[in-house]
């Protein structure tokens, strides 16, 4: 996985060598309320990241993770993360988070947009999805930012500490992105 450079972000893969800077993010407050975020030693969590693939290529599947960072000098502010089924390996699921002072800065539109181009262009998919809690007004709203479009409640669609929530799935397409893309280089040559 490569290194992926925003406007203001800097998204570092996640990997052994870097795994616990982002299981003290984890640990961070105010992450919990609408998603399930294991708790488990620092120790197991760099056990895990060591068994995920390292190349997003096409028709890589696993678990592929990037620490957000931003400031002077550059901070881990969050995460994003892209998760690509054995069943469905066109197909990806994405996931972000940011600590609280980060928040409010546009920097989880960026990084998600950063990662939409990445996923399209290196894995080649033909579909992200995400799936939030209705009641998480600001993650949807970052979905609107980036092209999202609201597809479905999904019944019980996920677990949050032990409970069974509904959650609405978002989707976008390749198509829709290339479009996007298109209209956003012609409109830069216009200018
Ligand atoms: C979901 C979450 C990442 C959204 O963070 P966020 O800061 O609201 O989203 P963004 O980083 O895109 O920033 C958007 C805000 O920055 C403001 N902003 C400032 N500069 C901006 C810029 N250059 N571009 C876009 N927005 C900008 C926007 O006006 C918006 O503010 P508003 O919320 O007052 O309308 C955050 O709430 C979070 O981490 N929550 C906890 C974990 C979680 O629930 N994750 C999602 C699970 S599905």
């Amino acid at each position: 996985m490569r290194v992926l450079h925003a406007e203001h972000l800097t998204l570092v893969p996640v990997e052994a060598r870097n795994a616990r800077e982002l299981w003290e993010v984890l640990n961070a407050p105010d992450l919990r309320k609408y998603q399930d975020i294991p708790r488990v030693r620092a120790e197991e969590f760099e056990r895990q990241v060591r068994a995920r693939p390292k190349a997003l290529r096409p028709g890589a599947t696993g678990r592929f993770e990037w620490l957000v960072k931003a400031g002077e000098p550059q901070d881990a502010v969050g995460w994003i993360s892209l998760r690509v089924n054995d069943r469905t390996p066109r197909v990806g699921e994405v996931g972000y988070s940011l600590i609280l002072a980060a928040r409010g800065k546009g920097y989880a539109s960026e990084a998600l947009g950063t990662v939409i181009d990445e996923s399209f262009e290196s894995a080649e998919l033909d579909e992200i999805q995400a799936c939030i809690v209705p009641e998480n007004v600001a993650s949807r709203a970052v979905l609107d930012r980036t092209g999202f479009r609201e597809e479905r409640l999904l019944r019980s669609g996920a677990v949050i500490r032990g409970r069974h929530v509904d959650v609405l799935l978002f989707t976008i397409t390749r198509a829709t992105w290339d479009r996007a893309r298109r209209e956003s280089l012609s409109r830069a040559g216009n200018r």
